[in-house]
């Protein structure tokens, strides 16, 4: 509402600009018809012609205008983007150190030992995209967003350890999500590994093992020894194939936060996994209530890269403001409009805080009385 115009509400309203003019005027207000109306003159103008006001988020008219232009004949195939899961200490970071370790040379990952939100893999010359446990925080708010980029849920269960209240929640969050499940049994190690007995939990949740004659693959794992770490690729990459995941490397780039942070010298950054088009260094983009020119785009293994392709990761210098995980960037057509969608984004986000304080008010006030 905040980029309306007198004329332009009177248009929505079907009215006479001139009776919107006059209430104004009555209310001590002397706009004309080009004047901008703020929200609270919105709010006042609504009650008076008795019409209710919905805030759009910008992003989902974006999202629509968007969605009528893809179906792209552009389109080719890329890589899964795959999220694991599951109850806390059954071996989610192991699992992945140890595809990480299994996947990328030593010379490649720059001997980087610090934390990385999420990195892709080759398996047969074939990419595949991984977030990493923070990512779980991210995946969250996505899904609350709408906005979820997982294509395969990997749920992780010791083998050792079996069917635990987290593992429960995962599962829900998993069928929920509507994405394929493939369940990874970790520790296979151990002595007392019992994958039977974790089949047999899972099973009675809905989960059932391939073997069993169910539909969901169960991996036996050891993130100590590496075994069944390729059996585990191979599966995500069948369970992609199904998919048919496309994406069009020649659009405007769109692309998920899964984690962002204020760096000394860097300034704010987020790391990002391309869902559409590629994301270039001079890039004007916008994400949330943030907005920026890309200075650097940093890989899984620190290299600067010029652009980052569909369900490929970076992490990205050039923000104003740090975003929220599970924003979405978008690059835009120039500063000036990268700037513009970010302050109505501000202005949308404000005005929903506003609304809900106005209604709790309203509820403490009435449960006082
Ligand atoms: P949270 O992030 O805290 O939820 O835990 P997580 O699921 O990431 O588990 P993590 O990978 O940190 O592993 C938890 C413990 O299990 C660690 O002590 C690991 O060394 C151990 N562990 C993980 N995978 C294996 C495995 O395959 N074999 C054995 N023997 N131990 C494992
Ligand atoms: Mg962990």
């Amino acid at each position: 509402p905040e980029d309306i115009r007198v004329y332009e509400f009177a248009e929505k309203l079907k009215r006479p600009m001139s009776d919107i003019i006059k209430v104004l005027f009555d209310l001590g207000m002397m706009m004309t018809k080009n004047d901008f109306l703020g929200a609270d003159e919105i709010e006042i103008l609504s009650e008076e012609f008795g019409v209710e006001v919905t805030i759009v988020d910008p992003k989902d008219e974006f999202n629509y205008v968007e969605e009528t232009e893809v179906e792209d004949i552009n389109a080719v195939e890329r890589p899964p983007i795959i999220t694991i899961m599951g109850h806390v200490d059954h071996g989610k970071t192991s699992l992945l150190d140890a595809i990480r370790k299994a996947k990328v040379t030593e010379g490649e990952a720059g001997g980087i030992t610090q934390h990385i939100g999420a990195y892709t893999v080759e398996q047969n010359n074939k990419a595949i995209t991984f977030i990493d446990t923070p990512g779980h925080a991210a995946f969250s708010s996505m899904r609350q967003r709408g906005t979820d980029i997982t294509d395969v849920v990997v749920i992780v269960v010791a083998a050792d350890d079996g069917v635990k209240p987290q593992t429960l929640e995962v599962i829900n969050i998993a069928k929920e999500s509507g994405a394929p499940v493939i369940v990874a049994l970790t520790k296979m190690d151990k002595e007392t590994a019992n994958p039977d007995l974790v089949k047999g939990q899972m099973a009675e949740h809905g989960i059932s093992p391939v073997d069993w004659g169910g539909d969901v693959e169960f991996v036996p794992v050891s993130s100590k020894t590496g075994m069944g770490i390729d059996e585990l690729l191979e599966n995500i990459l069948l369970t992609a194939e199904v998919l048919e995941l496309k994406a069009n490397p020649e659009a405007p780039a769109k692309a998920a936060v899964v984690e962002s942070s204020l760096e000394k010298g860097r300034g704010p950054v987020a790391t990002v996994i391309v869902q559409n088009g590629t994301l270039k260094v001079g890039d004007n983009v916008v994400c949330g209530s943030s907005y920026g020119r890309v200075k650097a785009l940093v890989n899984e293994n620190g290299k600067q890269i010029k652009s980052v392709g569909p369900s490929h990761t970076s992490v990205v210098v050039g923000l104003n403001e740090v975003p929220a995980a599970g924003e979405i960037m978008m690059a835009m057509n120039s500063d000036k409009e990268a700037k513009e969608y970010a302050h109505k984004r501000y202005e949308y986000e404000r005005n929903k805080e506003l609304s809900k304080s106005t209604k709790s008010t309203l509820e403490d006030m009435t449960s006082m009385i």
